[in-house]
Order: structure tokens, then C-alpha cells, then sequence
């Protein structure tokens, strides 16, 4: 039999294979989600996300600067507030926990980029991500407090604010604040394909976030739909959003690929807490290679479109890219 095409051609060596390689990934696109409490001394493991922290400021400046080490440069930021009530007023105070971190951090490590995560479900007493009239969040009474923590997270320092609540209209809402005060270079990363995700697990447990009552459904998006997802994008395109985020990300390529394909900006994905902790669950019980899984994994959600990465792995990812191990 005569065969002119060979696929075998280009993977005979790891030199051509690294030249033909269609997925090149790099530190500068990874983003490490980091939570931040109040007290002083703690470091505090998240028994849901093995190797994963809460942090009070002074620690997690040691934290910083292990992450500054490692080359990655963007941190997410996620607050733990000492107390609750049913407005979440503790996600717009000047002296709030994201607050005072993005101070203390900006002083002490102005290299790294910060990016905090805008919702109210750390802050409510009931857990919602928004303000209830009744067992109802509230939409249009959500953005007014959504644009005020925005707002006060850039005046305490944030380089880049990212809603996560799902309501309508937050994007706008948002720029609109900025704007008006002056911010109208500060940009806006939305999480505007979010799915009501059981993956978000571990992440509730870290963040003390879970809904009292009822679940996230009438905001966050259903898993079976696609098309949603397209329009969630475009709309908070045209509200202003500079970069769009789908999450989580391994059980949603196929909506990844097709929001970055309909898309004229940065598509950004969250390989979210329940991913970090199968994968860690499998390696610990020697099942897996972990560092083999987490290398292909990444690399999957870079090919499926997005331009950046977030991950509880980033440091680790970092490390494999220096070494070669992917790149
Ligand atoms: C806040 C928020 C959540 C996550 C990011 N921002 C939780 C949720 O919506 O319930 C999840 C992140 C993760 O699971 O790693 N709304």
C-alpha cells in the first residue's frame, strides 16, 4: 500500500515536535485565585482544596512573594469578611478585608498585578449573591451595590475588577461608576458565561459562601445550554467588558471554543475549586500523575481559545512551563 501522508513525520523527535506545536502557553496569561481574611498569623488549609490558604494580611504578604517568585504575576483576589449581614455592606467598606489587603499588598509588591473578584455572596449573611427582596435576589437593587464595591476596590488599589454575580446589566453598571470617577482605563474582566456549577464546592467551603437557602439558578446559567452562553458574551461585550471570562473549564470547552470564536476580545477561563480538588484528590491517592494531569489539562483549556488561565495550579504551572515540561 502506498501512503503519502505520515502524521508519524512530525512527532518523530521532541525537537520538530516542539516546532510544530499548535498550543504554546505562558506564565504571562496565568492568573492564582488567593483568599484573604481578617486576624493576624493565620494561614489556615482549606481541608476541601489540599495545599490551598486563607490567609490574614501579614501572611499572606509571605504568601506574595512566594507567588511573586514563581513568576506569576496576576492574582485574583477573594475576601473573607469577619462578620455578615443581609446587605453584604462588608464588600464595599473602606476598611474592608479586599480593602485593606489591596493596600498593604500594593506597597509591598507593586510588581504583581491584582485583580479582585466583585460579588456579595462572601459578605451576605444568607449567602446570595445579591440583595433579596423576599427569597428573590434582587437585580436591579444588586448592581447599585456591586458598582460601589467595584469602586471602592479600585480606590483601595485593584488593577482590574471581575464580577461574578451574574445579574443583568453589572458590566454597565460598573464601567459606568468607573467612569464617572475617573477610572476609564481600569478594566472590566466579567464572568459573564457562568454556570450554576456543582464544581464550586470546595470554593464555598474556603469562601464560608454557600447559599442559606435555595441555590444559584435564577442567576447563574444552566449547564445544558450553549447558546446562552454566546449571548451572556456578546452582551457584556457591548456593556463594556474588556475581557470575558467562561467558567468553570474542563467540563466546558465546547463553550469556551465558541465564545472565543464569536468574541473580539481575551477569552479568560476559571479551572475552578472542584477541578483543583479531583485532580489533588486523584494524585494524593496515587492514581494520577499530578503534575502530568495538570500540565494537560491546562494546556487543554488554552487550545479550546482562552488566552488566560485561572487556577489554583498556577504556580505549579508556572514551574512546568520553566522547565520545559510544557510551552
Ligand atoms: C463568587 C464566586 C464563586 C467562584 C468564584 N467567584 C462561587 C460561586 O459562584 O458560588 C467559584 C470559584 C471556584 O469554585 O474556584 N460568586
Amino acid at each position: 500500500m502506498e501512503i503519502i501522508s505520515r502524521s508519524r513525520r512530525l512527532r518523530s523527535s521532541q525537537m520538530i515536535r516542539d516546532m510544530v506545536r499548535e498550543t504554546r502557553i505562558s506564565k504571562n496569561g496565568l492568573i492564582y485565585p488567593m483568599f484573604v481574611m481578617e486576624g493576624t498569623g493565620i494561614q489556615q488549609e482549606i481541608p476541601s482544596m489540599p495545599g490551598q490558604y486563607r490567609y490574614s494580611i501579614d501572611k499572606w504578604m509571605k504568601a506574595l512573594e512566594e507567588v511573586s517568585r514563581s513568576g506569576v504575576k496576576q492574582v485574583m483576589i477573594f475576601g473573607i469578611p469577619a462578620q455578615k449581614d443581609a446587605c453584604g455592606s462588608g464588600a464595599w467598606r473602606e476598611d474592608g478585608i479586599v480593602q485593606k489587603a489591596l493596600q498593604k499588598a500594593k506597597q509591598e509588591f507593586p510588581n504583581l498585578y491584582y485583580i479582585t473578584d466583585v460579588c456579595m455572596c462572601e459578605y451576605t449573611s444568607h449567602g446570595h449573591c445579591g440583595i433579596l427582596d423576599g427569597s428573590y435576589v434582587d437585580n436591579d437593587k444588586t448592581l447599585e451595590v456591586l458598582a460601589k464595591t467595584a469602586l471602592s476596590h479600585v480606590q483601595a488599589g485593584a488593577d482590574m475588577v471581575a464580577p461574578s454575580d451574574m445579574m443583568d446589566g453589572r458590566v454597565l453598571a460598573i464601567r459606568r461608576v468607573l467612569d464617572q470617577n475617573g477610572y476609564v482605563s481600569l478594566p472590566i474582566m466579567s464572568y459573564a458565561v457562568k454556570y450554576s456549577s456543582s464544581f464550586y464546592g470546595p470554593f464555598r467551603d474556603a469562601a464560608d459562601s454557600a447559599p442559606a437557602f435555595g441555590d444559584r439558578k435564577t442567576y447563574q446559567m444552566d449547564f445544558h445550554n450553549r447558546k446562552e452562553a454566546i449571548k451572556e458574551a456578546l452582551t457584556d461585550v457591548q456593556e463594556g467588558a474588556d475581557i470575558i471570562m467562561v467558567k468553570p473549564g474542563l467540563s466546558y470547552l465546547d463553550v469556551l471554543r465558541e465564545v472565543t470564536n464569536q468574541v473580539n476580545v481575551p477569552t479568560a477561563v476559571y479551572s475552578v475549586s472542584g477541578e483543583y480538588s479531583m485532580i489533588k484528590a486523584a494524585a494524593m491517592a496515587g492514581y494520577i500523575d499530578e503534575a502530568a494531569v495538570v500540565c494537560e489539562t491546562a494546556v487543554s483549556m488554552f487550545r479550546a481559545g482562552a488566552s488566560i488561565l485561572l487556577t489554583y495550579y498556577a504556580k505549579e504551572l508556572a514551574q512546568y512551563i520553566q522547565e520545559g515540561r510544557i510551552g
